[in-house]
């Protein structure tokens, strides 16, 4: 537990703070000169490829907080309305040129909001399961947010490594920045409601299981296609290499807050089981290619 309690008043600053330190990327500040498209398709077009479909989802992931939270409240709508969609689409749009100008096709996000967040949205009319929809809310939002930094920040070193720097400077350098503080606002509201004890222990309880059985990771969608190739991104980003120590960099936090009873535990088993499977669905399907 953070030594400052998190009060709903830092987090609105925090909110007003990264309005101010982060207008949205604007397109025509990228350089788009590519020295090599075809070495860095090669090595991270897939990656790319699902990037900007990821991060051009958004527009669905404000439907899904709608449905969550019903009863979104002016830190919450700030934030969405005003600081966070309009990065992402951003994101989404000068990601989704660079696949195009590496000769790849353009991203098709999946905008449609599953049928199990709708029934979990009509149960969040209950006043007692919205706090627990909530909590889930910022926990995935924390989580996501993780695994995007944790991915741009291997890029780049990539991009560095190959000599590309207006891709560096201007496209993933900008982006890179600005994903730190959603993780933190997911972060800081995920604590609050945790130290200030907004949960009862059933509800507690009911958000382990239900975040146990719904873990996805960053853009799968609950989808075998997207975990493939999702595992295609891990393999990619050199990620495979050490799955535990990624499972430890994205769920430290939900080890802590929902999981402290579990002593020793770095983070949840489920994260790491989410990535093996996207690894192995993604072998299966080189397999299946090769054949
Ligand atoms: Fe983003
Ligand atoms: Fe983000």
């Amino acid at each position: 537990m953070p030594r400052q309690p998190i009060t709903q008043q830092k987090i609105a600053e925090h909110v007003q703070r990264l309005g101010e330190l982060y207008p949205p990327i604007a397109l025509d500040s990228v350089d788009r000169t590519i020295k090599n498209p075809t070495a860095v398709a090669d090595k991270y077009g897939h990656v790319i490829d699902y990037l900007a479909r990821v991060e051009l989802e958004v527009d669905r992931n404000v439907l899904e907080l709608l449905c969550l939270l019903p009863d979104v409240d002016d830190t919450n709508k700030t934030f969405y309305a005003d600081v966070w969609q309009p990065q992402e689409i951003q994101h989404g749009l000068i990601l989704d040129r660079l696949q195009q100008d590496l000769g790849r096709p353009a991203a098709e996000p999946h905008l449609d909001v599953s049928f199990k967040i709708k029934i979990l949205g009509t149960l969040a009319n209950l006043p007692a399961i919205q706090d627990v929809a909530k909590l889930l809310y910022f926990l995935t939002g924390a989580s996501t947010e993780r695994q995007a930094v944790l991915a741009y920040n291997q890029i780049n070193a990539g991009m560095v490594e190959l000599g590309e720097s207006a891709i560096s400077e201007t496209i993933i350098t900008p982006i890179k920045q600005q994903e730190p503080g959603h993780f933190a606002f997911y972060q800081m509201s995920a604590t609050a409601m945790v130290q200030d004890a907004a949960l009862k222990p059933w509800q507690l309880y009911l958000t382990r299981v239900l975040r146990e059985k719904s873990y996805n990771l960053v853009g799968t969608n609950a989808m075998d296609r997207y975990k493939a190739d999702m595992g295609g991104v891990v393999v990619d980003l050199g990620l495979d290499a050490d799955l535990e120590g990624y499972a430890r960099e994205v769920g430290r936090l939900e080890a802590r807050l929902l999981w402290a009873n579990k002593n020793g535990m770095d983070f949840p088993p489920y994260i790491l089981k989410a990535l093996r499977e996207s690894v192995d669905l993604y072998e299966e399907r080189l397999q299946r290619v090769a054949v």
